[in-house]
């Protein structure tokens, strides 16, 4: 069920793409000290509310919803949804519409929804395919599927520093291809930027351990690399549409 999509880089998780390193001047200091991220930062969420908004895709299911971040920006549109998590946890930190189960068997009959959103969430699973899957099984027909996953060359300033490990079972460089033996692809949003500025060690710790390094690992990282450092993000959204019959 492959088909051909287009790349559109310009509706990623920032404003502008055009922007790789910008003037300090334009640069706004995040709550931890000694780092500094680019004012055109957007997470996915937004674009994704945004989008959904538009294209009146709707009920929206979000699939590992965590603390309903995509879910409060869909209430502001008057979208509904509903939020899917693992972790009770995780689902206390959220408000609105959310239940606790798993995206490999979700709780929904057939053709139940106008879009279904995996965001930061696949790579959890050792198949994925298995909610991608279900995704598409709760999907009416025409309906949208959207995921999102760092590239696997995230962060290449500080790769050849980290000790060697597996891939991520989904990542953006393999999304099209998971995705499209599923769905019809229907657009990818790619992000590649300079984006988070280090002036200080404590700040790039923080910020390593935040993103699952091991302490002893984001320590010696953080006493190897030189300051200031920037950091490239890199990673996608990658849309699909189920088929009209
Ligand atoms: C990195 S968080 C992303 C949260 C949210 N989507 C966001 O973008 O803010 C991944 C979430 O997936 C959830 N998760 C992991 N395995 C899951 C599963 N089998 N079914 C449902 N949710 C799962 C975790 O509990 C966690 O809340």
């Amino acid at each position: 069920m492959r088909s051909t999509f287009q790349w559109t880089r310009n509706a990623g998780p920032f404003d502008s793409t055009t922007t790789t390193r910008t003037s300090a001047r334009a640069l706004r200091p995040t709550p931890s000290t000694g780092s500094i991220l680019l004012p055109e930062f957007r997470d996915v969420h937004p674009h994704m509310a945004d989008r959904l908004a538009v294209l009146r895709a709707a009920p929206v299911l979000d699939m590992g919803c965590g603390p309903t971040r995509l879910g409060t920006l869909l209430d502001a549109h008057g979208v509904p949804w509903v939020g899917l998590d693992a972790s009770i946890n995780r689902l206390r930190l959220g408000h609105g519409p959310r239940l606790l189960g798993d995206a490999s068997r979700l709780p929904f009959p057939d053709g139940t929804f106008g879009a279904v959103t995996a965001l930061y969430m696949l790579y959890h699973f050792e198949d994925p395919l298995i909610p991608i899957r279900e995704a598409f099984r709760v999907l009416r027909p025409g309906g949208l599927f959207a995921a999102c996953a760092p590239s696997r060359f995230d962060e290449p300033e500080i790769a050849g520093f980290m000790p060697p490990q597996p891939l991520d079972t989904f990542d953006s460089d393999i999304a099209p291809e998971l995705i499209g033996t599923v769905f019809e692809l229907a657009g990818i949003d790619i992000w590649d930027m300079s984006l988070f500025r280090f002036t200080e060690r404590e700040a790039l710790r923080t910020h390593l351990i935040a993103r699952g390094t091991r302490p002893h690992v984001a320590d010696d990282i953080a006493t190897r690399v030189g300051f200031p450092l920037w950091l490239t993000k890199r990673g996608a959204t990658v849309w699909g549409r189920k088929p009209e019959p």
